[in-house]
């Protein structure tokens, strides 16, 4: 068997990601921001972007508060140069990712029928959500393959399993992503790299959904977060391949 996550094998004080790398995108705020802290917190070391530069050296300071290796660039998920560097610089600075997580995403202008949507809506929407995935995981995967083991985890959405009025740009972008998460682990199984997607329900987070959350009828970032360490600590030779997740409460 291939060398899957090799840094989960590592264990020490309850820190099985030890000496292991998790790039985590539109780690700021929100769900990305949660999960670096998770990952951090079992011992990852951690690299996050995003574009508003203060908010990213908030959470930046933050992470490093609690003792975590970190490296924290603006970069535009949309923007394969931005992206290359940002990889580049990751495996620089903290050494060669373990873990990728593709969670920066947006909902766009808000949801809304087709025939009410611009075209700058349909492809902000497509390359922050899918065509992003592609840039992070062309940069990432060489790499991974070297090494003979890695983690991508894409955080796709309940939206990408269902369909719903006012949703299509959003769905369709979130489907895509379940088509080409499947199709990327087919490719990589075999060089011991899992592809696997986590698909939450709504959220707590400033993410403009469907229409106002009840905190207490939704999921938290932990929630999500907690999925992907589960995902990131799970047995060597095993492979979750998706997670749906939803809120104990019925919204
Ligand atoms: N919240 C929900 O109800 C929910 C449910 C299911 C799935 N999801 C998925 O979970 C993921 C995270 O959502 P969230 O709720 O945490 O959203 P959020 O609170 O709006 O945070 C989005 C994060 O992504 C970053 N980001 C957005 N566009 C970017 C770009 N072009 N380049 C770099 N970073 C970018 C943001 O930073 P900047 O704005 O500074 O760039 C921020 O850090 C998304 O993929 C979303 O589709 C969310």
């Amino acid at each position: 068997m291939a060398n899957i996550s090799g840094a989960n094998t590592r264990n020490a004080a309850g820190k099985p990601l030890l000496g292991g790398v998790a790039l985590v995108t539109g780690g700021s705020r929100g769900i990305g921001k949660a999960i670096a802290r998770e990952l951090a917190a079992i011992g990852a070391a951690v690299s996050i972007c995003g574009r508003d530069e203060e908010k990213l050296m908030l959470a930046a300071r933050e992470l490093e508060s609690a003792g975590t290796r970190i490296l924290a660039r603006r970069a535009d998920v949309t923007n394969e140069a931005e992206i290359r560097a940002f990889a580049q610089a990751t495996e620089k600075e903290l050494g060669g990712i373990t873990i990728l997580v593709n969670n920066a995403g947006t909902g766009g202008g808000g949801f809304g029928a087709i025939q009410d949507k611009s075209e700058a809506e349909w492809d902000l929407v497509m390359n922050t959500n899918l065509k992003s995935v592609f840039f992070l995981s062309r940069a990432v995967i060489p790499g991974m393959i070297e090494r003979r083991g890695g983690d991508i985890i894409n955080i796709s959405s309940l939206a990408g399993k269902n369909t719903f009025a006012g949703g299509g740009i959003y769905c369709a972008s979130k489907w895509g992503l379940q088509g080409l998460s499947g199709c990327m682990a087919e490719d990589l199984r075999a060089h011991g790299i899992r592809v696997s997607v986590i698909c939450p329900g709504s959220v707590a987070t400033d993410f403009r959904g469907r229409g106002p959350k009840d905190p207490s009828k939704v999921l938290t970032a932990d929630d999500v977060a907690h999925a992907v360490c589960m995902i990131a600590t799970q047995g060597p030779q095993s492979f979750i391949s998706e997670v749906q997740l939803r809120p104990v409460a019925k919204p």
